[in-house]
């Protein structure tokens, strides 16, 4: 990762004060601080009473007496789907643009609150009449186009689970996700525009059903969206066009209790297994749209919002779904790539929409960086008035530049930290109370407790560096990992005997303010372009390659991605002198492609005779990152067979 800790810490001295821009809603923001610390639990039922509609008001707050099993507002009734529709148009804003719906060739729809409210209602009337009702799971695998949205809102307001596949995932991950979850319906489209053309999605939804053995899916709805020629199996395959002009258009939202499960998102953890990760409704809702509302200081009547973040991923849920809409925020949502037509594509989206607050990841301002400041210079930026970054640590230089030559020096910007598992922002700046510190994530949010503890659970002095933990449950925490409670215990709840504390997975340091600098996962999780991956799901999708005998997978440091996947792959016998090595390496760079997906495919594949191992059998990934990252080779003493690592450096020269 581009960002060491040595790195960040020489920028500490650049302070930047906070922006006068914000001034006056900085001090009522600031006192946010005070009143968490005063009494959270009383703080977040304020929050949530302040934020949402509830159709029955709760009496209890946190019920923890089961850690870290976990309930919010427990007794309380609300529909997700209504905060974010229906209240609005009842409120007199159904006119407000919810989504200016942007699709990569430029075609572009601007739909209204009272639109997306009817579409939803249709929608859920469409679910209703497939056989979905509470408690049923529905993946979701499309673009980002309108449907994206509008299918999770109908999912959540009968109740109903969705389980959003990204777009990128292959016909194996989709069926193991389909599996996972038992889902009965799953929602696609033909196809959607990528980098100038049309990527077609059905068919991986058609090759996962079509895998040997049972699934549970009834239907498959079509959203029609790249007219890519698709096949089609009669009884089973609507398209959604058509299902939806005869849905009924009347549908009154029910309340559900707040603990009634909203979605599952798939991440990767330390095994070749992904972690269905388990959200529910109030508490979830509660924070996203607090985060929402003040980390971006958001005011509804007069922001332009975007994030450009694909629903497939947690930011997407968050941030670009049920954050924006529970306040009823106008925003932006693009289709396709950066680049696509051209290289200014976003600036120009900013511009033509007069975007106010833009969110988006380190990975993508590296690559602006990249192209040069001309591309961006060429568009008028000058409505942004905020920006933000998430998915991985920022680089001061990266955050600099960002500042700079997209914020036109002045605008701030706001380093978020959270994850899948913690559903909303969990720390970052506030603009307008927080001196900024380009690289740092800063502070906990209010009503949020994070510490940074060394490896027996001590608590590190300021300047010390140790693993980040979440020491008091948080409204959007994960409920657990589906249909895996032990799991969800032994990875997130007892890496410290003096809990019950959440381990985060990430390596942290405090500088002398107290303030917090991510350094990057300390597991075997990869960080590529901002998206999650395992090495362990990578290394089990190369040995199921009949020539591998052996794999081993490391990030390592990318200037562009943060970090890329790096692959180290033992041939069996038989087929070492059948294949090249660059043929070997190309196959199996596609086989990971059609495994996993896209995101996954190793950035280069060596092929060697040996890995390093310890005496004990394990392989010691330290040296392989060495390598992959172009390192003199560290400490070797506990290698069995010391001689492995010339040899395999050798052959790579
Ligand atoms: C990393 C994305 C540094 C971190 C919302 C975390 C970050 C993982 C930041 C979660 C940040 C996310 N600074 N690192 N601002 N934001 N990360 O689940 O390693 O896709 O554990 O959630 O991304 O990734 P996930």
């Amino acid at each position: 990762m581009p960002n060491t800790s040595i790195d960040s810490l020489q920028h500490e001295e650049r302070r930047f004060p906070p922006s006068p821009k914000f001034r006056a809603d900085a001090v009522a923001t600031a006192s946010l601080y005070d009143e968490a610390s005063a009494d959270r639990l009383g703080f977040w039922s304020a929050q949530a009473r302040e934020l949402l509609h509830w159709s029955t008001d709760f009496t209890k707050d946190l019920d923890w007496s089961n850690a870290p099993f976990a309930t919010w507002f427990e007794d309380g009734e609300l529909n997700v789907a209504y905060n974010c529709l229906d209240r609005h148009v009842l409120a007199g804003n159904g006119d407000r643009i919810a989504l200016h719906w942007e699709g990569e060739p430029g075609d572009s729809r601007d739909i209204s609150y009272s639109e997306l409210t009817a579409e939803v209602k249709r929608a859920a009337n469409l679910l209703i009449s497939l056989g979905i009702g509470k408690g049923d799971r529905v993946a979701v695998y499309l673009p980002m186009v309108p449907e994206a949205v509008i299918a999770m809102l109908a999912v959540a307001r009968i109740g109903a689970v969705h389980s959003v596949i990204f777009g990128g995932f292959s016909a194996d991950s989709i069926r193991s996700r389909v599996d996972d979850a038992e889902a009965k319906l799953v929602i696609t489209a033909d196809g959607g525009w990528r980098k100038g053309k049309v990527s077609a999605l059905k068919p991986a939804v058609d090759a996962a059903l079509a895998k040997p053995g049972d699934h549970t899916v009834q239907n498959v709805l079509v959203v029609k969206r790249g007219n890519n020629e698709v096949d089609w199996i009669d009884g089973r395959d609507l398209w959604w066009h058509e299902a939806i002009a005869a849905a009924e258009s009347e549908h009154e939202a029910q309340g559900f209790a707040a603990e009634t499960p909203l979605f599952i998102l798939y991440t990767s953890g330390t095994t070749g297994k992904p972690k269905g990760i388990l959200h529910t409704s109030g508490g979830y809702l509660t924070q996203v749209a607090f985060t929402h509302k003040n980390v971006f200081d958001l005011h509804p009547e007069s922001d332009v919002y975007w994030c450009t973040a694909d629903v497939g991923w947690i930011t997407g849920h968050s941030y670009v779904v049920y954050g924006p809409l529970a306040n009823g925020a106008t925003q932006v949502l693009y289709e396709g790539t950066p680049d696509a037509p051209h290289g200014g594509r976003w600036w120009e989206i900013i511009q033509k929409y007069g975007v106010t607050i833009f969110y988006t990841a380190p990975t993508a301002i590296r690559s602006f960086m990249k192209l040069g400041r001309q591309i961006p210079d060429d568009f008028d930026l000058s409505s942004l008035r905020l920006l933000g970054s998430v998915g991985e640590p920022i680089n001061p230089e990266a955050w600099v530049w960002y500042r700079d030559v997209i914020g036109a020096g002045t605008t701030p910007i706001v380093d978020t930290w959270w994850q899948t598992e913690t559903g909303a922002i969990m720390v970052s700046a506030l603009p307008g109370v927080t001196t900024l510190k380009p690289g740092s994530a800063q502070a906990a949010l209010p009503g949020i407790s994070i510490d940074v503890l060394d490896d027996s659970g001590n608590g590190v002095p300021p300047g010390g560096g140790g693993l980040l933990v979440v020491t008091e449950p948080w409204p959007a925490m994960l409920r657990g990992i589906w249909g895996d409670p032990e799991r969800f215990v032994e990875t997130y709840w007892s890496k410290f005997t003096t809990g019950p504390l959440y381990f985060a997975g990430d390596g942290a340091r405090l500088d002398e303010d107290g303030d917090i600098w991510l350094l990057g996962r300390v597991d075997d999780v990869m960080n590529v372009s901002g998206h999650r991956l395992s090495t362990a799901e990578i290394e089990s999708a190369l040995v199921s390659h009949p020539i591998v005998a052996e794999s081993a997978v490391v990030g390592a440091a990318d200037e562009a991605t943060g970090q890329a996947v790096v692959a180290f792959v033992i041939l069996r016998s038989e087929h070492v002198d059948t294949y090249t090595t660059d043929d070997a390496s190309a196959l199996l760079r596609r086989h990971v492609t059609e495994q996993i997906g896209a995101i996954a495919r190793p950035r280069e594949v060596f092929i060697v005779a040996e890995l390093p191992k310890t005496r004990s059998g394990k392989i010691m990934r330290r040296l392989l990152q060495d390598v992959a990252e172009g390192r003199d080779i560290g400490d070797t003493t506990t290698l069995a067979d010391t001689s492995v690592m010339q040899i395999i450096s050798d052959r790579l020269k």
